[in-house]
């Protein structure tokens, strides 16, 4: 466990809301997964215009909220030992950025429990984010609806608004524009290969940038041109009960840049489709690899063959869509 951040604000007993709960109150968050994760130009903010479509999955953190006099953060778990506790942390500008819009003094003890592995593509932090704001709006009674957060977590990062969600979801402009999709009533099966090590998510987007750049004048890149399409057949397959077909949809433009910084990617991949799996993909800018299977049995199979075969870290069978951060 880390240290506790005592970060002090005068906030008397008196200057509490009036309604609200005095907890421990607890949230729990998903990890998300792009089946399709559309990359265009460079904007003039430094962000990447996208058009995604995210898939919350079933590999939880889970924060606990109590109230308190000053703000108090502790972690646990996966990577929580190397976040950092001060106000970069993404706990700690939600709180802030959910005070500020309501009112209300930033005032909330609160211990963060990971299993979400961080820089992994997969917006652990950003699930943190978004469990802070629903956690702190049920704790001090601020009742915002899910929009309203989702417009204040805007401000913390491009997917922390789909954690808010979960589900399956179109994200548009730098992706937190999130707009529902009909995706149909199916549970999908996957497999969550966790990577050893990070990847810094603005490296990889400045990689797939050089290696369009280096491409551009000689070599036709298909779909991997910036050019933005709607994610039409992906929405499609979502909706048949077909894993092959909803294979045949998959696309991430920012899986080449993940594999050109980390080449042994393509080695993981690799190994969880001989494995049994009917796809394998870099999950958002990586270096987590995600698998899909035909069914549970299945899954259980390819996790437990990549985690014998040393191409990963862990691998975890799970399922998705699952909904957004809740109060359990
Ligand atoms: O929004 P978020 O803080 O998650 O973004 C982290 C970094 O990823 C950005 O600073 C930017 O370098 C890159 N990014 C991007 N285009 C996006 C989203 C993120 O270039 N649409």
């Amino acid at each position: 466990m880390t240290e506790p951040l005592d970060l002090y604000d005068q906030a008397g007993a008196a200057d509490r809301p009036r309604y609200g709960r005095t907890g421990p109150l607890r949230v729990r968050v998903p990890a998300k997964v792009n089946l399709h994760l559309g990359v265009g130009p460079l904007r003039a903010d430094g962000f990447h215009e996208l058009v995604t479509v995210y898939h919350a999955i079933g590999l939880y953190d889970e924060i606990t909220v109590r109230r308190a006099s000053t703000m108090v953060l502790t972690m646990d778990g996966e990577g929580a030992a190397t976040l950092p506790v001060d106000e970069d942390n993404l706990v700690v500008r939600a709180v802030r950025a959910l005070a500020a819009r309501t009112g209300t003094p930033p005032s909330v003890r609160l211990h963060l429990a990971k299993q979400i592995p961080i820089a992994a593509g997969l917006a652990g932090g950003s699930a943190d984010a978004a469990a802070t704001l629903v956690a702190c709006d049920a704790l001090w009674g601020t009742g915002l609806s899910r929009d309203e957060l989702a417009e204040v977590a805007a401000e913390l990062g491009s997917d922390v608004p789909f954690l808010i969600y979960g589900g399956t979801a179109l994200g548009t402009g730098r992706g937190e524009r999130i707009s529902p999709v009909l995706a149909g009533t199916r549970s999908w099966h996957w497999v969550v290969a966790a990577a050893d090590g990070g990847l810094s998510t603005p490296e990889v987007y400045r990689e797939l940038d050089r290696l369009r750049a280096a491409a551009q004048p000689t070599v036709h890149l298909g779909r991997n041109d910036g050019d933005l399409e709607s994610p039409h057949d992906l929405l499609t397959a979502l909706r048949q009960r077909d894993p092959e077909v909803l294979a045949a949809a998959l696309r991430n433009d920012l899986q080449s840049a993940a594999v050109s910084l980390r080449p042994q990617l393509a080695a993981t991949i690799e190994a969880g489709v001989a494995a049994g799996a009917v796809a394998g993909f870099v999950s958002g800018s990586g270096p987590t690899c995600v698998f899909l299977a035909a069914d549970a049995a299945s899954a259980q199979v390819v996790a437990r063959l990549l985690a014998d075969s040393g191409v990963c870290r862990f691998a975890r069978p799970t399922t998705g869509p699952v909904p957004g951060a809740r109060v359990i």
